[in-house]
């Protein structure tokens, strides 16, 4: 833990010039500086450093920030791990709370054994290219399967003696600990004799995201030996596989600004798509995919494609890996190389732009690639399509965003031909039975008493208006910066003042509310970041932003004709000014967007109702009352806070 004041002693000496200039050429615009972007590919710069305000922004990607979140966007580092990459920059001693005697041993600990790892993997470097059997024999395996030097180099390969004991005995006699050696998997003991755990194979270190080396695969060279091909290191305090993907240090960069993951399965895999020009690629390494390592690769982007084998243990690996990666809120892809090959021989194959081509054509979603691979056995049985339909819904229902299992119900009532209700129907018992929550905060409190149910025919399905949606938006941007109100601080007494901004914000995220509108979407995002930060954003930056659809809405929105709130010109027979009546406009305008969501929500809830009745689904039909009760009560709450303004 470093001490708030040394983290205010960081930020003060943190110059977001500084900080950007040792990463990005910037140059002298008028107030600001101007650079290309290192968080995307562009060719005329639209990355801004503002020295005034103390932040960057891209007006190509929209990446926002103040000098630690620059940091840690760029390294992929967390906060603490910024804050002290600054400190080092500023020469700032970094003030850490005191550790327990349990805490500082086994910092200790974890230090020494990455010492030992180190060492040894410049060891083994070392025996690969400088010495006679590391070239003849682990360096010409390398050549034979096809790799470069330069590959060989940034992965820090290396090859470990045939000698049982050489790396122990050369480590002993360096000062090494042996119950370090032994701790880090290095070496094994045997009574009072101490042996190699990875002699005669060549070696794959394991790094962390830092690139710290955690542990090891070691790959046997010989065929006809009947020892596991690849040997790896076991867990340790430093080394724990299910956290651990192998090349995402190499990675991590490509993955953001590629802005997805490839996924294969080995060592060599990684290492021959990077050849072949593809270096956002990781592997799983021999353990099936876990959910930390999903969550891993969420921290640098939301998509990942996995790329297995196409026979069956690779199908059924990727089978596996889609719900994991669907449970997490991401997105995933598929594709399957053809039987036989694995992504290291099949990119030796072809050409490296055959192979792009090959995964841009090959790559499904998850419903396509369930579809294809069953529906060939399925060969139109009733029976079998009934299962698959079922394994579809299985996967559907674990993704976390409503929205998110919408797209996908869609997408399968059209590839399987099943009408939506009954997809919708199954996905929520899925849901219901596992006790998944919904990102969604309504429907919640369950316990109200159940009314009867104004008998509703026909739910009518209208396209979702955006209107409320846009009104918020163009609050946002004509009033953003605004004084809504003033508030005390209850800590020091001070007053602070609450932008329109800052309110609409906090409203809209306190209900865990969404925008459906993408554009809409994307300019409360930014919103959101500066609000959250304590900065302040202006319409001048979104009407000239660089994506067309986030200009183009605003310059839309801000123009005369969206002048007046359109719930104010119905409602009142005289006008008066927006700025005069401007915190009344602006809570109704969040209150008719909460009730519209709310609305759609209702909607939604009464056709799984209807089902829900035809089915005979007591217990669900009831469970459906309660929430479409509720929703009508948080309704009516607000209408009354509308002063009945709008009719439902
Ligand atoms: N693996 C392992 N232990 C084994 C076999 C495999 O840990 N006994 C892991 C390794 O990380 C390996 C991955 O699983 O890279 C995939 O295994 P496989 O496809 O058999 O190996 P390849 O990567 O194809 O290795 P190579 O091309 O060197 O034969
Ligand atoms: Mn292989």
């Amino acid at each position: 833990m470093i001490d708030r004041p040394t983290i205010d002693r960081i930020l003060d000496a943190a110059h977001i010039v500084d900080v950007v200039g040792e990463f990005v050429q910037l140059k002298k615009r008028g107030v600001n500086f101007l650079g290309l972007c290192p968080f995307h590919n562009e060719k005329t710069p639209s990355f801004t450093v503002s020295p005034a305000k103390e932040i960057f922004k891209c007006f190509g990607c929209g990446k926002v920030g103040n000098s630690v979140n620059f940091v840690m966007e760029h390294e992929h580092l967390t906060y603490p791990e910024a804050l002290k990459y600054l400190a080092k920059k500023y020469h700032i001693e970094v003030i850490e709370k005191e550790l327990t005697k349990e805490e500082l041993e086994k910092q200790n600990e974890r230090e020494s054994l990455l010492v030992v790892t180190a060492y040894a993997a410049r060891q083994f470097s070392e025996n690969l290219f400088n010495t006679d059997e590391g070239i003849t024999v682990g360096l010409t395996y390398f050549k034979e399967r096809g790799f470069r030097q330069d590959t060989l180099k940034k992965f820090e390969l290396g090859y470990s003696f045939e000698k049982r004991d050489a790396l122990s005995k050369k480590a002993l006699e360096d000062g090494y600990r042996q119950d370090y050696l032994v701790k880090t998997g290095l070496s094994i003991q045997n009574e009072d004799r101490i042996f190699d755990r990875f002699s005669g194979r060549v070696m794959f270190p394991i790094h962390s995201l830092s690139g710290q080396v955690l542990g090891f695969g070691g790959r046997i060279l010989k065929t006809d030996v009947k020892t596991a091909k690849y040997l790896n290191s076991p867990e340790s305090e430093i080394y724990h596989k299910s956290r651990i993907l192998y090349g995402m240090f190499q990675a991590r960069k490509a993955i953001s600004q590629e802005e997805r993951c490839y996924l294969v399965e080995g060592y060599t895999d990684v290492m021959s798509l990077h050849e072949a020009g593809i270096e956002n690629v990781v592997a799983s390494s021999g353990t099936s995919l876990t959910q930390e390592q999903v969550k891993l690769i969420k921290r640098f982007t939301p998509n990942i494609t996995i790329l297995y084998d196409g026979d069956s243990a690779g199908i059924k690996a990727s089978i596996r890996g889609i719900d994991i990666v669907l449970e997490e809120g991401m997105n995933v892809k598929i594709v399957l190389l053809p039987d036989g090959e694995d992504p290291d021989s099949y990119s030796k194959k072809v050409s490296n732009e055959e192979f792009k081509q090959f995964l841009h054509k090959n790559e499904t979603d998850f419903i396509r690639f369930k579809t294809q691979l069953l529906m060939s056995e399925a060969n139109n049985d009733p029976v079998m399509k009934a299962n698959l339909i079922r394994d579809i819904v299985k996967s559907i229902a674990v993704i976390p965003e409503a929205i998110n299992r919408t797209v996908y119900i869609k997408e399968c009532s059209t590839v399987l031909e099943v009408a939506e209700p009954i997809l919708y129907n199954e996905v929520n018992k899925l849901r219901a039975q596992k006790n998944f929550q919904d990102r969604n905060k309504y429907p919640a409190a369950e316990d109200l008493p159940v009314k009867p149910l104004p008998v509703i025919k026909q739910v009518r399905q209208e396209p979702v208006s955006f209107y409320s949606e846009r009104e918020v938006i163009r609050l946002l941007l004509k009033f953003g910066s605004t004084e809504f109100e003033k508030v005390i601080n209850k800590e020091d007494g001070r007053e602070e003042i609450i932008t329109v901004a800052d309110y609409i914000v906090r409203e809209i995220t306190s209900d865990e509310l969404d925008f459906n509108d993408r554009v809409c979407a994307k300019i409360f995002a930014d919103f959101r970041f500066h609000s959250e930060q304590g900065l302040i954003t202006g319409d001048s930056l979104f009407v000239k932003h660089e994506d067309p659809e986030i200009s183009s809405l605003s310059a839309d929105l801000l123009s005369d004709s969206h002048e007046l709130s359109s719930i104010w010109k119905e409602k009142q027979t005289y006008v008066e000014t927006e700025d005069m009546k401007l915190k009344e406009i602006v809570s109704d305008a969040v209150l008719k967007f909460k009730s519209d969501k709310i609305n759609i929500l209702r909607k939604e809830i009464m056709l799984q109702l209807e089902e829900a009745v035809k089915a005979n689904d007591t217990e669900r039909s009831i469970l459906l009352q309660k929430r479409y009760a509720n929703l009508s009560v948080a309704l009516g709450l607000i209408s009354k806070k509308l002063g009945g303004r709008i009719l439902l």
